[in-house]
């Protein structure tokens, strides 16, 4: 048994603060708004996990140090556009070598981060790795088979949090490739967004897995220009969370493009949606990532021009058919003379 603290207390750490619960630990979960410790501490429910009871030996609280302080292993479960101000606030309490495994997605929009940079540059005592895949919260509360990937710095370090992980319902492997988990889990929620776009459109099946073949296509593009490995993008954390994020209406990524297909402003839609959707922020992290490594990259591209520029949606999806005509992939040419 270990002692487990949870740092967010949003649909997904209720979900692990849940499956580590059974798995036999200590669990503790902090959040950072007051309300919502009262709430939590008295219905034992998250609004956004209806049906969901967080067990009474749980304890909730905001108190940072009394969450920090001697845990055997931090999850940090925050909406990924709070993990900055989140791991400063850990910061002081965090000793040498602690483990903290980071389950949010997203890339940090003004620096081009990937969370754990973020997090070892708030705080570089710790041990930090990540844990990622196709995993919806709903689904793994419920006990759901689900599988994820655990990249780390040290084998050891991976190791250890698989085995707090593992169990019959949530089977989890190991990479030292965290830079590619962190790329697959974050723009997964871009291609989520084109794939409900297309769906808010109307447009079928062929569709929807063009966006998940050729999104994938692109952030291995980038993936490898950045030194991650093809691998892993064809592994759980990319294809694997490509296809969860845009099939299932779980996605708040997916629903958010669903509304903006049918003609809503991204603003109505995430008005609408009411949860960071944090696709939208990634979105313009990954165009500059395509700029800064000289990537193609034409669906994140077309996302940008229907989020922020106001194009139709419509005429976006035209754009991506009519380019200019190319080989499947650029590793198979003919070998003409
Ligand atoms: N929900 C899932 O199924 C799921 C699965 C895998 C990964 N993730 C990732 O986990 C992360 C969290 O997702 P979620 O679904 O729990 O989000 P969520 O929208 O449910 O999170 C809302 C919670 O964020 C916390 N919060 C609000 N303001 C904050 C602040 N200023 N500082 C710190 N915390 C604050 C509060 O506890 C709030 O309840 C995301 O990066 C998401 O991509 C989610």
């Amino acid at each position: 048994m270990a002692d487990i603290s949870i740092i967010g207390a949003g649909s997904w750490g209720v979900g692990l603060a849940v499956l580590l619960y059974k798995n036999g630990h200590s669990i503790t979960m902090w959040s950072a708004i007051p309300a919502e410790v009262d709430m939590l501490q008295k219905t034992r429910e998250q609004k956004s996990m209806p049906g969901i009871k967080l067990a009474e030996e749980i304890r909730i609280t905001g108190d940072m140090k009394e969450a920090v302080d001697g845990a055997d292993l931090l999850v940090l479960a925050v909406p990924s556009v709070y993990t900055r101000e989140t791991a400063s606030r850990m910061s002081p309490y965090v000793h040498s070598g602690q483990k903290i495994v980071n389950v949010s997605k997203g890339i940090e929009e003004k620096t081009l981060y990937t969370l754990s940079e973020i997090i070892e540059e708030e705080i570089s005592q710790a041990d930090v790795a990540v844990l990622s895949g196709p995993s919806h919260a709903e689904e793994v509360s419920r006990g759901l088979p689900t599988t994820c990937v655990v990249g780390a710095h040290s084998k050891e370090t991976a190791e250890y949090i698989q085995d707090l992980f593992m169990c019959n319902v949530f089977r989890v492997y190991i990479s030292p490739d965290i830079l590619g988990i962190e790329l697959g889990g974050a723009l997964k929620n871009v291609i989520a967004l084109a794939a409900g776009i297309a769906d808010g459109l109307g447009y079928g099946d062929n569709t929807k897995a063009a966006l998940i073949t050729r999104g994938l296509t692109e952030i291995t593009r980038l993936g490898l220009a950045m030194g991650a490995k093809a691998e892993t993008l064809y592994g759980l954390s990319g294809i694997g969370d490509l296809i969860v994020t845009c099939a299932s209406m779980h996605s708040r990524n997916r629903r958010a493009g669903i509304l903006i297909g049918q003609g809503k402003s991204m603003d109505e839609a995430m008005e609408e949606v009411q949860m960071v959707v944090e696709g939208v922020y990634s979105a313009k992290a990954a165009l500059a990532l395509a700029n800064k490594y000289h990537v193609d990259m034409p669906i994140i591209e077309q996302v940008n021009r229907v989020l922020f520029e106001g194009k139709s949606a419509a005429d976006a999806v035209s754009n991506l058919m009519l380019r200019d005509k190319k080989l499947e992939h650029s590793a198979l040419p003919w070998n003409e003379a």
